[in-house]
This record gives structure tokens, C-alpha cells and sequence, in this order.
């Protein structure tokens, strides 16, 4: 029997439509994870922290043109979309660009929005002030993630603001990492998840700065519920 998951192949990455077709790919999983309360409850509780902590540095200095790097359920992107007049929107999901069309248009906000891989971006080197990836990185596999990365960085202007928030370092010490059984689920829903908990990123940031000529420096990094989360600013 074919297995379920390859019908959401449709030009998806096959990490994407293999773990997380329930989630980002099938309707019902989409209208479902649209519900604030069901985000609210995966971040346990800490999404609006979560977004405060990140907004709160776009309030700084004009956020220019800006790049939400992929798509996310909740109250990001209209935030993002009253912070400038250039908002772009890219996500390798078109059911996520629809439903994110769907929000803005409520909200009477608007954003460019296209069809693109984060691992290999149509955008020009150099083109956007502010690029933002909210939850993005734990969901890639290594060397989907790094190149990922290196996008971010190409397509940042040297001048330019890069935004992340992401699940803090695992060092064992926070609860939630203690409770064996919540872990293996944890694991079992994000396969890639460990992985990235011991990645050290950034220096990673750093080598795919180096490799597009440019610099990074972190400029800030806020631990969230114990460091379970973590908001982190870099400027190049
Ligand atoms: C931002 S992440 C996780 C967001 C977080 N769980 C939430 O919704 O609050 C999920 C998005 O990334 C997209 N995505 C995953 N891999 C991608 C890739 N390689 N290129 C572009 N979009 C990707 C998925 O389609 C999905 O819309």
C-alpha cells in the first residue's frame, strides 16, 4: 500500500510531507493547529511571551523590507505585516500561504507571499533588512537546516537584523527534558529536534555569514520558561 504521506508530496520537501504532513500539509491538521489555543498549549503556554520577546526588538529601529521565513500559525505574521510596508511571506506549503492569506485579509493586513524552498530562495543576495524564522529550525533535518541557514544569511543585507526563535539548548536540566515519557513523545512528533537542541547555532550563523562575505554578531538572546525557548538577535 502506498503510504498515506506520499500524496502530500506535491512538490513538498519529503521530510515535510513524511513528518509533518498531520500538521502543516493536511486540511484538518491545518484548520486545527489555526487555533490559538492549540499553539498556545504546544509552547505550553508561552506564545505570546514568546512574541512579545520577539516583537519587542523590531520596535527598535524600522524593520525595512522583511522576510518571515515560512509561515506560522498564530498572530505572527499580521504583527509582522503592522511593522512595515513591505512584508514578504515565503513557505514551500501552499495550503500554509493560503491560510496565512486568509488571516492577513481579517486583519485587513497584506504581505508578498510565495512558493518557495527555504533551503534554495528566488530572492536576490542581499535584499531584505529584517529576516525573522519563528520555529522553523527544529523541523529541518541537519543539512536541510543548514542550508536553510545559509539562505537566511544570503539574502540579509550586511546592516540587516536576523531574528530567530526557536527551542532553547537541551542540557537536561530544564523539567520538561527530565519527563521521559513527554520527551519520547516530544521526539516521536519532531524528529529533529535533538538534534538541533545540541547544534551550537551560533556559530553555525557565523560560518554561513563567512561563506556569503559578511559578519555577524549576536546581539541579544532571551531565555524563555527556563530556557526551554529562546528568542536571539544577530546583527550583520
Ligand atoms: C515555521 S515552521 C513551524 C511553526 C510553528 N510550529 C508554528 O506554527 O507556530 C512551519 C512551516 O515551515 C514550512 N516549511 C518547512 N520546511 C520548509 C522548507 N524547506 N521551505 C519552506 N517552508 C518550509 C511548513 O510548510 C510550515 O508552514
Amino acid at each position: 500500500m502506498r503510504a498515506l504521506w506520499r500524496r502530500y508530496l506535491n512538490g513538498n520537501p519529503e521530510y515535510l510531507a513524511h513528518y509533518y504532513w498531520w500538521a502543516y500539509l493536511a486540511p484538518f491538521g491545518v484548520w486545527f493547529f489555526s487555533h490559538h489555543l492549540v499553539i498556545n498549549s504546544i509552547l505550553f503556554g508561552q506564545y505570546r511571551r514568546i512574541l512579545d520577546a520577539l516583537l519587542r526588538h523590531l520596535h527598535t529601529a524600522p524593520c525595512g523590507r522583511m522576510l518571515q521565513l515560512t509561515c506560522a500559525y498564530g498572530k505572527l505574521t499580521p504583527a509582522l505585516a503592522g511593522l512595515t510596508d513591505e512584508l514578504h511571506l515565503t513557505d514551500v506549503a501552499s495550503i500554509q500561504l493560503k491560510i496565512a492569506g486568509n488571516g492577513l485579509a481579517h486583519q485587513h493586513r497584506s504581505a508578498l507571499m510565495a512558493r518557495m524552498n527555504a533551503e534554495s530562495m528566488a530572492y536576490a543576495a542581499s535584499s531584505f533588512d529584517t529576516v525573522v524564522i519563528f520555529f522553523l529550525l527544529h523541523e529541518l533535518p541537519p543539512a536541510a537546516r543548514q542550508r536553510a541557514l545559509s539562505e537566511a544569511l544570503r539574502v540579509l543585507k550586511p546592516g540587516g537584523r536576523l531574528l530567530i526563535a526557536e527551542y532553547g539548548i537541551d542540557r537536561n536540566r530544564h523539567p520538561l527534558h527530565r519527563i521521559t515519557l513527554l520527551r519520547r513523545a516530544i521526539e516521536r512528533l519532531e524528529p529533529f529536534l535533538h538534534d538541533f537542541q545540541q547544534d551550537d547555532l551560533p556559530a553555525q550563523l557565523q560560518s554561513c555569514a563567512l561563506k556569503h562575505g559578511k559578519s555577524l554578531q549576536p546581539a541579544d538572546e532571551q531565555a524563555l520558561f527556563g530556557g526551554y525557548y529562546r528568542v536571539m538577535l544577530f546583527n550583520a
